[in-house]
């Protein structure tokens, strides 16, 4: 059976890689001058992306991931595969902040791979669980939807 328009199946590393890297061009980053792009491969198949959005006021800044997350979740997905990031002014390969390691670790299973490459495209391979170790809240939200706060998911 064909995919639906928009969906993409069987995605491999390279190609979300390139999703990322595509992201990229959408960085509004004038104050790091340091474009990062983030793609998600949602469980559908379909992928979101996102890039960096910068602020005079720093503090409120959104790195990639987060922009590709918020917008995926939004969208309604709240089940991923697989993510990629992409910078291309970096050298070497740059992991997601510690910011982003937590907000992806509300919707990624630990051994959800991730792939962050720098302007070679070479990629180093990790997962969710890799990134943020010893998370020891996952038992949080069942323990609160039990007592009886708001959550559609
Ligand atoms: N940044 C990301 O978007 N993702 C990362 O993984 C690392 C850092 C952004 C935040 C800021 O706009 C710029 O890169 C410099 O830190």
């Amino acid at each position: 059976m064909q995919n639906p328009p928009g969906t993409l199946r069987d995605l491999s590393a390279d190609e979300l890689i390139s999703r990322a890297r595509e992201a990229a061009r959408f960085s509004y980053s004038p104050y790091s001058r340091f474009p990062v792009g983030a793609a998600l491969l949602c469980d559908d198949g379909s992928v979101v992306t996102g890039a960096n959005v910068e602020n005079r006021s720093f503090g409120i800044s959104n790195c990639a991931e987060r922009s590709a997350l918020f917008a995926a979740v939004s969208q309604g997905h709240t089940g991923f595969r697989a993510v990629a990031v992409f910078c291309p002014s970096a050298d070497a390969p740059v992991s997601p902040c510690g910011a982003c390691r937590q907000a992806l670790s509300e919707f990624c299973a630990p051994e959800t791979p991730v792939y962050y490459a720098g302007s070679d495209g070479k990629y180093v391979t990790t997962t969710i669980g890799g990134l943020i170790p010893q998370d020891s809240l996952h038992g949080l939200k069942e323990t609160t939807e039990e007592s009886g706060a708001a959550s559609t998911h």
